[in-house]
């Protein structure tokens, strides 16, 4: 995700190292560019690199100019690739105004027409960051605190923004909005930041800016104001994580922060998707009816976690959209002279976008005329740009080599799909839709309420971490939840762990269940919850020791288990965005128990470019 550092302090040095330093800590977060303003003789120098931060400093390396004050960014791309032009800091026209900003600017595209038409703006990239550095340069009359309020009135959405003003050297000036910002204290400096680890080297004291709150930051002051420019007294934080713990935002591995992160990222997968009335909104991407009605077939193609995502998502396309569709993994989809043509819709996902596998499937797929709709987190990645539509994900930058919110958010991203393509081909009705879409969109509170069991969760771990085998089971959209769930649990605790559909269970590995066998039962679907208990007897009856995971209200579940885990209440079609996750955090605990490496598991990457 974007970062973003301020320093202010004295002479007319230091800033652009401590600033690309800070900057540097952050680069755990993921960005595909960065950029620093300068304040110099009454100006703004500004430079940003793609790639690396390596690359800025080059470039800074190069120039003779330093300053007391700069601010810095370092981007994760959202609205438009990774790009010089699209870099931070933007200026306004004259470039007397330098801003960073991280999170949305909801109306944009708005606030662009009314500058293109009523102020004659010409803009330089296609961010809507831009947007900010604009309307503070209309607003600015030598005041640049006053400048940036009123700024910010024009604005919706969440944001965080540092400015600058050529005319102002002195005064750095900040906004949150939903978007992370601290303030801190240095010796005769001080900081702005978007995260504490970018400023651990200098400041351990600091201020948590809230949301709708303004920030002046001089070198030796710091003031802020909340929404009706009245001074607020703020404690002082003092930071004592070292920079390991706060780049983990004081969680023990980047895995369970990002178990954590996934009300937020799917709330954001949400909302990207949703208008004003709630309606999905596709935009960018082609589907019309037309469009829908040439395709006669739908392929799901991705690897590893993703194509777990791909199996729930053929369950929703073709309970909600009526259309066949069939899935695969990647590496076998692009040697088996697959069914394919131009009434094909290829749909592939992935996390990083540059899965080798999957890309080649891609490349496979367009060869033979299919239309390519790529699900995808990482903006402008390989598979984003040879796509023919991309439905990104807003799971925010994933560290952890084992995939969680990346998946959570996927499946939301296959239910707006399924339910998107059905309504406008007219074979979901109204009241059908209307209710998924509610469903969907109680998740991330649901979610929350979920991870309160956390502990619940550890106390089993504890129980279960000795095992040297492990089987899931489930029927329905479980069969993709255990699949996935026992992905993560050799992935990260190496337990030798395997998944099947539960009716499938008798015609072979039952064999394999013995007295004191650890079977995780997944039982979210009500519809086939009778089917299910048979084979729960049927584990039962060999010796099985049997974890059972239902919905909230399903008391059945405790008699015929040994250990229950309660998932909220919820609609059958849905379950998996809330089964999936107890087994991520199980694997966790597990994991953590077995003092494995949990981040960076052995023999495993995070994107594999290699066939
Ligand atoms: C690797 C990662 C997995 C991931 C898979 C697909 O194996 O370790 O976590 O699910 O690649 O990656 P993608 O980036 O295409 O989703």
């Amino acid at each position: 995700m974007c970062g973003i550092v301020g320093y202010i302090g004295g002479g007319s040095a230091g800033a652009k190292r401590i600033v690309t330093d800070g900057l540097k800590r952050l680069e755990y977060r993921g960005y595909d560019s960065a950029g620093i303003a300068l304040a110099v003789n009454g100006r703004l120098v500004v430079e940003k690199a793609v790639g690396r931060i390596a690359n800025l400093e080059e470039i800074l390396k190069a120039s003779p100019v330093d300053s007391h004050a700069g601010i810095g960014h370092t981007r994760w791309a959202t609205h438009g690739a990774p790009s010089q032009a699209n870099a931070h800091p933007h200026t306004n026209a004259d470039g007397s105004i330098a801003i960073v900003h991280n999170g949305i600017i909801e109306n944009y595209a708005e606030l662009k027409e009314r500058l293109i038409a009523e102020h004659g703006v010409s803009f330089r990239s296609e961010t809507d960051s831009e947007i900010a550095a604009h309307l503070i340069g209309l607003f600015y009359k030598g005041d640049l605190l006053a400048a940036v309020r009123e700024a910010v009135r024009e604005m919706r959405g969440a944001y965080s923004i540092c400015a600058m003003a050529a005319a102002e050297p002195d005064r750095i000036v900040a906004v949150r909005k939903d978007a992370p910002l601290i303030a801190g204290i240095g010796e005769n400096c001080n900081f702005l930041a978007s995260d504490i680890p970018a400023l651990l080297k200098h400041a351990r004291m600091i201020y948590l800016i809230e949301n709708n709150e303004t920030v002046l930051v001089t070198r030796n002051d710091i003031t802020i104001f909340n929404e009706r420019m009245e001074a607020v007294k703020r404690d002082v934080f003092h930071v004592t994580w070292d920079a390991d713990a706060a780049e983990k935002g004081g969680y023990d591995h980047f895995m369970r922060k990002e178990i954590f992160e996934q009300p937020a990222g799917i709330a954001e997968t949400l909302n990207r998707r949703l208008d004003e009335k709630g309606e999905i909104k596709l935009d960018g991407i082609s589907l019309t009816k037309e469009d829908l009605d040439r395709i006669d077939r739908i392929y799901i193609v991705a690897c590893g976690t993703a194509s777990h995502a791909g199996l729930v998502g053929k369950f929703a396309i073709e309970r909600f959209a009526r259309i066949p569709t069939e899935t695969d993994i990647a590496s076998e989809f692009r040697y088996r002279e697959p069914y394919i043509d131009d009434r094909t819709l290829f749909v592939c996902i992935s996390q990083s976008g540059e899965t080798l596998d999957t890309l080649a499937a891609l490349r496979e797929a367009k060869s033979r005329g299919a239309r390519v709709l790529s699900v995808v987190n990482v903006v402008g990645s390989s598979v984003a740009r040879e796509s023919d539509d991309v439905f990104y994900t807003w799971a925010g930058p994933e560290i952890a080599v084992a995939s969680t919110k990346a998946f959570t958010t996927q499946l939301v991203c296959m239910y707006l799909l399924a339910l998107y393509m059905g309504r406008t081909r007219g074979v979901l009705s109204d009241a059908e839709y209307a209710r998924v879409l509610s469903e969907l969109s109680q998740m991330p509170d649901k979610l929350t309420a979920l991870l309160e069991d956390e502990p619940k969760i550890r106390d089993i771990a504890k129980k279960v971490y000795k095992n040297e085998n492990i089987f899931f089971i489930g029927r329905g959209s479980d069969v993709s939840v255990a699949l996935e769930g026992s992905l993560k649990l050799k992935e990260i605790s190496y337990i030798h762990s395997f998944a099947i559909a539960a009716g499938e269970l008798k015609h072979g590995t039952i064999a394999l269940i013995e007295q004191g066998s650890l079977v995780i039962v997944l039982a979210s679907q009500d519809r086939l919850f009778e089917k299910l208990l048979s084979n729960i007897e049927e584990v039962k009856a060999r010796g099985a020791y049997v974890i059972g995971l239902a919905k909230a209200g399903n008391r059945e579940i405790e008699k015929r288990s040994d250990e229950v885990i309660y998932i909220p209440a919820c609609a059958d079609e849905v379950t998996p965005i809330l089964a999936v996750v107890p087994l991520q955090l199980l694997a966790y605990h597990v994991a953590k128990l077995r003092g494995c490496d949990i981040d960076k598991p052995k023999n495993l990457a995070k994107a594999v470019t290699v066939e």
